[in-house]
């Protein structure tokens, strides 16, 4: 399926809710048409998933467009990079025919991740649970990550190549100290080694590089990762992942100015999830919450962790709009609603309480529809209300998982 695109040379698809809203998705439809796609930030706590021809793939470091093979793939500096789990999709790439090591380009600013991050990310984790304070984070090191970053502590790509040996085992001591953990300098320099004799060509100036695309009318396709819910200012904090999740975050991690960005597209679930702890309004558990996981298949793609269900907020909507310039919706998993009778949506926010709409369900299937007019009326209803609600359009609807099933209008 080719979606006509007329999009914006510098195009950015940003999570309008708590993440795994199908960003993935919708960045694998658009790429056919972009020369270049870019993850700005996070590391692997990303899942994005993707149907093409049958075949699951599940990007975590790189970007959803990995597949479309004229994409050059950028890993900008915003992000923390698990070297090990980057080596592991690249593999499975491979095994799929693809190599993407020869268009992969690596910010050479962009922080390498060990597993002693992982580790610490583990014992934080288990310190705060303890006072029932739990993130419930994907412990994949990301906020030791940070921590390091802001401490000026971190080591960047750019030192892939040194000799980081001494520098790994003082880390390893004063970890051991500090957290009670056991750091296997030697190991993590083994794991520098491999990634060094497959990528060291590929850790470049991507800032620069990305200019050098725009200045030469190439087009951009931002990937969100994480979502705006969890951003680590705009976001339910504490309960955010550490990164700048939203479009300003996202240009921050690809040092592009903001004067090239064109469309943000929000992306949302035509109902909503979270994973880990934190606020959840709109939440439903019970039957209908695990009808809804069940039907959306909801359980993490990195953690394989249950997923919190519940409705739609537009509220939420609205705000990740006001932040990131949201220029239309993309409203997603439209057919996992298909058999409920009522449709509850947050409309509004009173005393720290959603206030309720109740929609009329459609009781039939919508999976696989590729025209708003072949939808049912009261699904194109709850798409008109949405509109109405925030303002923005909805370009794009998805209906079911694979590359095919979607609307765009
Ligand atoms: P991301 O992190 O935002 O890329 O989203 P994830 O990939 O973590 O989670 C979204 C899940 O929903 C994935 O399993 C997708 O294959 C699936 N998905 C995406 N869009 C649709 C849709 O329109 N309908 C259905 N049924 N599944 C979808
Ligand atoms: P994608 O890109 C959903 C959540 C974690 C946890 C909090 C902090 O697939 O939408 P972290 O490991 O980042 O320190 O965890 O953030 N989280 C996500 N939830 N989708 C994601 O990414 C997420 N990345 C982090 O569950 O609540
Ligand atoms: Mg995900």
């Amino acid at each position: 399926m080719h979606i006509p695109a007329c999009l914006s040379p510098v195009t950015a698809v940003i999570g309008a809710q708590w993440g795994d809203e199908g960003k993935g998705k919708l960045i694998d439809l658009l790429a056919e048409d972009f020369d270049v796609v870019a993850r700005a930030c996070g590391g692997a706590n990303a899942g994005h998933t993707i149907v093409v021809g049958g075949k699951k793939h599940v990007f975590r470091l790189l970007p959803s467009g990995s597949l479309h093979e004229h994409a050059e793939i950028v890993l900008g500096a915003g992000m923390v990079i698990h070297l090990p789990t980057l080596l592991e999709e690249i593999g499975l790439l491979r095994d799929a025919g693809i190599d993407i090591v020869p268009r992969l380009k690596i910010s050479h600013e962009a922080h390498i991740l060990f597993d002693f991050h992982k580790e610490i990310d583990g014992v934080l984790e288990e310190r705060k649970a303890k006072s029932g304070k739990g993130i419930g984070t994907t412990r994949r090191g990301i906020g030791p990550a940070y921590m390091d970053k802001a401490a000026r502590s971190g080591i960047r790509m750019e030192k892939l190549s040194d000799d980081l040996d001494m520098l790994l085992r003082e880390r390893a001591m004063e970890l051991g100290a500090q957290y009670g953990i056991t750091v296997d300098a030697g190991m993590e320099q083994k794991q520098l080694q491999d990634a060094v004799a497959m990528l060291g060509n590929c850790v470049i100036d991507a800032t620069t590089l990305l200019h050098d695309r725009i200045s030469a009318g190439k087009k951009i396709l931002i990937e969100g990762a994480q979502a705006t819910l969890l951003d680590i200012d705009h976001g339910t904090y504490p309960y955010v992942t550490s990164s700048s999740t939203t479009i300003a975050g996202a240009l921050q991690g690809l040092g592009i100015a903001p004067k090239h960005l064109g469309d943000v597209i929000g992306v949302a679930k035509a109902y909503c999830t979270r994973v880990g702890a934190g606020e959840f309004l709109t939440e439903v558990e019970g039957e209908t919450g695990d009808r809804l996981r069940e039907r959306g298949g909801e359980y993490g793609s990195v953690t394989k962790r249950p997923r919190r269900c519940g409705w739609l907020h537009l509220p939420d909507l609205n705000r990740s709009a006001m932040i990131n310039g949201c220029a239309c919706w993309n409203i997603t998993k439209l057919d996992v609603l298909d058999t409920e009778a009522v449709i509850p949506v947050g409309i509004e926010e009173k005393n720290g309480k959603a206030v309720m709409k109740e929609c009329t369900g459609w009781k039939t299937s919508t999976v696989g529809v590729t025209s708003f007019e072949k939808l049912p009326k009261e699904a194109q209803d709850l798409i008109a209300l949405i509109e109405k609600e925030t303002g923005l359009p909805v370009r794009y609807i998805g209906t079911g998982q694979k590359r095919e099933e979607m609307i765009a209008r």
